[in-house]
């Protein structure tokens, strides 16, 4: 059981869920750990922070994927979430999905978390890994782009409903059957791809909405990218027919549509001309991927899964078992998902603390990265996870007594 945390009277610390997971997501949200308590001790704000164990390799240990009590752990006492990875080499569930997935992908589905904010950019002193080399001078406009991937339907969609029920102790559906698909033989593995209206819209407007913020901060025209496959597939073509309705209440963006093959060439051809991105759920997976090696790779790549009540940040990586155990891993992808939380919690409660700590950890992340000694070897250094972590945890000590003079 979850003991649930009591808050104190006058309601100032933000409820934290975190949920190490396994293989190295326990690394790096250690790494995570450090960044919130130095905020804890040196900002205004405050952190109830309660951390749960969970994922394939508590499975194999325990026979459950997190405690009992989780689920309704994260959906009722949970201000925002913090996840490390999840998934291990042979630990599966009985019916064959990996074990953990309930956590992921029920916490993304349970908790109608419909919006993936992948958002792609290069920070001053790292290698652009496709054209990092012929890049004499570094271009804060090369990548500067935020990806919004869908996140409750689509080809996900039959697994996020089981993850869900399971999550909740809930019993599945009963199976959609079909006998035989016309024109194939013998053993035949289906998956549906529901796309719907309201699952479109919601994450459409998110994007519209994220591009117009950019704009009025930035100054910059933004351009809004709708993705999909609608010469081919139905769900796509209501997903750009929405992406076309919630465009024309924007005249002042610009928007352009794109199939995902040609999409995939640009991003790394172009990645200049693109802004704000909007793709359907697996597109968004694979898109975001590639879109990673843009701007260090995936131990750069952070993400806020966003709904109306709930909210979780996770870096985009997996568990990555092969390295699991040697201290080797990046923490930033982790620690920028960690900035991400504190700029949504301020934009959700108009806390102007907590956005003003998302500037000062994006400072200190990038001013670490600009000074580029201590980094792992990813980012071509040899530093230890442990190393970054606290290289970015002392920055982000020096930058907030200066600004908040403790
Ligand atoms: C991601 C991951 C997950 C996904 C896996 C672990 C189920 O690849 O967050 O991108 O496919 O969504
Ligand atoms: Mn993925």
């Amino acid at each position: 059981m979850i003991n649930d945390v009591v808050l104190p009277s006058d309601m100032t610390a933000y409820r934290l869920t975190v949920l190490p997971g396994d293989g190295t997501g326990k690394e790096v949200a250690k790494e995570a750990q450090k960044i919130l308590q130095v905020f804890q001790e040196y900002s205004p704000l405050n952190f109830d922070i309660t951390e749960i164990p969970c994922g394939g390799e508590y499975y194999l240990e325990t026979g459950m994927e997190w405690p009992e009590g989780s689920f309704e752990h994260c959906r009722d006492n949970s201000d925002a979430i913090l996840l490390g990875a999840i998934g291990w080499p042979d630990a599966k569930l009985p019916n064959g999905d990996n074990a953990g997935g309930s956590v992921i992908l029920g916490l993304r589905s349970g908790l109608d978390l419909y919006a993936n904010i992948r958002p792609v950019k290069l920070y001053p002193g790292v290698d652009h890994k496709i054209h990092g080399k012929y890049m004499q001078v570094w271009d804060s406009k090369l990548v500067d782009m935020v990806l919004i991937r869908e996140n409750t339907e689509g080809l996900y969609h039959p697994l996020l409903r089981r993850s869900a029920l399971a999550a909740a102790g809930q019993s599945p559906d009963e199976p959609i059957i079909i006998e035989k698909f016309p024109g194939l033989e013998g053993e035949v593995a289906w998956d549906p791809r529901p796309i719907s209206r309201k699952g479109s819209q919601r994450v459409i407007d998110f994007g519209f909405t994220l591009a117009t913020r950019r704009m009025e901060k930035t100054g910059i025209q933004q351009k809004v990218t709708c993705v999909d496959k609608s010469n081919v597939a139905k769900g796509c073509r209501l997903f750009r027919k929405v992406f076309q309705e919630v465009a024309s209440k924007y005249p002042e963006l610009e928007t352009h549509e794109a199939y995902i093959d040609a999409f995939t060439m640009w991003l790394i051809r172009s990645p200049e001309d693109l802004d704000v991105v909007v793709l359907p759920n697996m597109f968004g997976d694979i898109a975001t991927d590639l879109a990673s090696v843009l701007q260090g790779g995936l131990g750069m790549a952070a993400s806020a899964n966003i709904g109306d009540n709930h909210m979780l940040f996770e870096p985009v990586h997996g568990s990555a078992p092969k390295h699991a155990g040697k201290n080797i891993v990046n923490p930033i992808a982790t620690i920028s998902s960690v900035q991400l939380m504190f700029d949504n919690l301020g934009s959700r409660h108009n806390d102007a603390d907590a956005t003003l700590c998302a500037d000062l950890l994006e400072r200190a992340i990038s001013e670490h990265l600009a000074e580029g000694s201590i980094v792992t070897y990813d980012l071509g250094g040899n530093a230890s996870t442990t190393e970054v972590g606290t290289a970015i945890a002392d920055r982000c000590t020096v930058l907030l007594k200066e600004a908040f003079n403790n």
